[in-house]
C-alpha cells in the first residue's frame, strides 16, 4: 500500500548551496532538454515502479510546460564532464513547481532525480539547496514536497534536511 509522505522545512536563514567541483548546474534551456529530462526521469526512477509506460514528450508537456507556475528557470539540471575536453551530461534534476491559487501558492520540490551511478556524491543535496535559495530570493520561507514511505533514499535525504512532517 503506497504510503505518501507531506514534508515541510522552514528557513530562517538563506540556504547555501553546498561546493560541489565537477558539478555545474543549469536551467532548462529549451526543447532538446525535454529528451534529456525523460531519460534522467526512467533511469533514476527505474526501481521505483511508478507506472506502466516511460513518459514522452506530451506528458512532460502537461507535467510542465503547461502549468501556469512554469518558466524555464523552475527547472535545474546538474552535469558532469565524464572526461576532460567531452561535452557536459546531465545526471540529476529538480524543478521547483507553486501548488495551490496564485496568491497563496507554496513552494514545491517536484521530481528531484539523481541518475544511480551518480548518488551519495552530494547532488541531491545541491539541487535541493538550489530550489530553497531560490525560494529564499523569491521572498518565501518555507518548501513543501512530497514523497513515499517506500522511497528510502528519498526519506533519508528529506530527513538529513530537516524536512519533517508538514502536520507536525
Ligand atoms: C533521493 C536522491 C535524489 C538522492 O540523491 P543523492 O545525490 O544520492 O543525494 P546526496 O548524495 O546529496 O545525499 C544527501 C544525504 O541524503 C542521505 N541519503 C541519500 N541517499 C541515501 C542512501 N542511499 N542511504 C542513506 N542515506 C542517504 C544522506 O544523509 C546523504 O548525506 P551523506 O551522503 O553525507 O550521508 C536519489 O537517491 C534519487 O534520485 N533517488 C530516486 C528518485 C527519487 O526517489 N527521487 C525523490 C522523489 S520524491
Amino acid at each position: 500500500m503506497p504510503c505518501i509522505l507531506q514534508l515541510t522545512r522552514r528557513f530562517d536563514s538563506r540556504p547555501i548551496p553546498p561546493a560541489s567541483p565537477g558539478v555545474r548546474l543549469r536551467h532548462f534551456a529549451g526543447p532538446g532538454d525535454v529528451e534529456i529530462w525523460l531519460d534522467l526521469r526512467r533511469r533514476s526512477f527505474a526501481r521505483q515502479k511508478l507506472g506502466v509506460r516511460d513518459w514522452d514528450a506530451g506528458d512532460f508537456a502537461r507535467e510542465f510546460l503547461h502549468k501556469d507556475w512554469w518558466h524555464s528557470e523552475a527547472m535545474w539540471f546538474a552535469e558532469i564532464q565524464r572526461f576532460p575536453f567531452q561535452s557536459h551530461t546531465a545526471v540529476g534534476t529538480v524543478t521547483l513547481a507553486r501548488r495551490g491559487d496564485a496568491r497563496n501558492a507554496k513552494p514545491v520540490v517536484h521530481w528531484l532525480a539523481v541518475l544511480p551511478g551518480y548518488r551519495r556524491r552530494g547532488i541531491g543535496r545541491l539541487l535541493m539547496a538550489t530550489l530553497e535559495a531560490a525560494v529564499w530570493d523569491a521572498g518565501g520561507r518555507q518548501v513543501w514536497l512530497e514523497t513515499h514511505a517506500q522511497w528510502a533514499e528519498a526519506v533519508r535525504l528529506y530527513r538529513a534536511l530537516g524536512y519533517r512532517p508538514a502536520g507536525e
